[in-house]
């Protein structure tokens, strides 16, 4: 039963309130003025206030303002009368959620108060939603690679180390950097991405660095780089093995010097970012043709995770196939489904060579196609190649 306090000096307008209001279903709480109102206000977390505006002690406005710093989520109707519209109006703009006028008709203060209360909904909705989005990923698996992969994680994150992290495409590299980030001392600063291999060579140094206007003929606007806002967090260089040897030197001087310069600028500015990069590629190969400087190499590796394919971890796959049935089960609204054992099996011994990625992929697509349970027959129909 939704909860609401209503806060007025004039006894008889308490009365009429909370008799209307408890015969529409509501509970209520009263108070004399704005001082006992914030006392309970304070004491339980309402589903709406109706506060009046001229009281004794604390006045509406008063209310108004230290309800919204104690908690801004309780939509706050004014009740108010001839001589205060205009404060009710003010009200609005200070925060309050509508205002009702005395005397209150009956039809509008229950609208009034029933919007006020969808509101609230929405506003938690939305909340709870941006928790679940920005919410790291489990990291399913109790193979020995995984649990190593998990220590590690547990003993370098709090640390300031750089890390590589190898791995073929689509193994997790990103959600162990993810982790690294979740379980630092940074994780309430920014985690800024880069994927190396999709900018092109010429941009790449200001997508890092950022640039001043007109250092060279797009640059409109000054521009900051991921080096300055991951300031105080953590930068993830995914694809690193991509990026070209130019950026890599600039890249260098910043991990060894921690400071950047914008492109088109000639002053320096200092950065604390921790670094992590990752690639699917053979980075000592690519020293070997070249490719890759050393030096950088050594500066980004001070701690290596690699990451073993899926078909080197085959232990994993029933834990990780319950896991994407009930994620993706519940994505779409249905009742989890099942697989039988030899179905499982099957998927436990199929070549995976895009890995985690392709398994999650792989149970989506039977989940859309199989009935309730999917069986051996359904994985030979819409996984095995023909
Ligand atoms: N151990 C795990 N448990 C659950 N989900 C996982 C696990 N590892 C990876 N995933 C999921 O698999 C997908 C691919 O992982 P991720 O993007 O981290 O791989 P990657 O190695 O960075 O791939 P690429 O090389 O293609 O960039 C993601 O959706 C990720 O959440
Ligand atoms: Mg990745």
């Amino acid at each position: 039963m939704p909860t609401l306090l209503i806060i007025d000096d004039e006894r008889a307008i308490r009365k009429t309130l909370i008799e209307i209001l408890s015969f529409e279903g509501y509970k209520l709480d009263e108070a004399p003025d704005g001082e006992e109102g914030l006392k309970k206000f304070r004491e339980k977390t309402y589903d709406a206030v109706l506060c009046d505006i001229k009281m004794p002690k604390v006045d509406g406005l008063d209310f108004l303002q230290k309800a919204v710093e104690i908690n801004p989520d309780v939509p706050i109707i004014m009740i108010s009368g001839h001589g205060t519209i205009e404060t009710a109006v003010e009200a609005v703009k200070k925060g309050a959620y509508d205002f009702i006028q005395k005397p209150p008709d009956l039809n509008r203060l229950l609208i009034t108060i029933r919007n006020a209360m969808e509101r609230n909904t929405l506003v938690s909705e939305t909340k709870n939603l941006k928790r679940k989005a920005f919410k790291v990923q489990e990291m399913i698996g109790e193979s020995e690679p995984i649990q190593r992969i998990k220590d590690t994680i547990d003993k370098v994150a709090p640390t300031e180390a750089r890390i590589l992290i190898t791995g073929e495409n689509g193994v997790g590299k990103e959600l162990v950097a993810r982790w690294v980030h979740e379980k630092s001392n940074r994780a309430e600063q920014p985690l800024v991405e880069v994927n190396c291999a999709a900018i092109p060579s010429e941009l790449i140094e200001s997508e890092l660095f950022g640039h001043e206007k007109g250092s060279f003929t797009s640059a409109i606007k000054q521009r900051i780089g991921k080096f300055e806002q991951a300031n105080g967090g953590t930068l993830f260089l995914d694809e690193i093995g991509d990026m070209s040897l130019n950026a890599q030197a600039k890249v260098l001087r910043a991990l060894q010097e921690g400071k950047i310069t914008r492109v088109g600028a000639d002053k320096d500015i200092n950065v604390d970012v921790r670094v992590i990069a990752a690639t699917n590629k053979d980075l000592m190969k690519e020293v070997e043709n070249k490719t890759f400087r050393l030096d950088l190499y050594h500066r980004l590796s001070v701690i290596l995770v690699h990451v073993p394919s899926l078909n080197e971890r085959r232990d994993d796959i029933p834990l990780l196939v319950d896991q994407f049935l009930t994620d993706i089960c519940s994505d779409y609204g249905v009742a989890k489904k099942s697989i039988t054992d030899d179905a499982l099996k099957m998927l436990q011994e199929y070549n995976w060579t895009g890995n985690i990625r392709e398994l999650r992929n792989v149970v989506e697509r039977l989940v859309i196609l199989s009935g309730k349970t999917i069986s051996r027959e359904d994985v030979q129909n819409y996984v095995v190649p023909k």
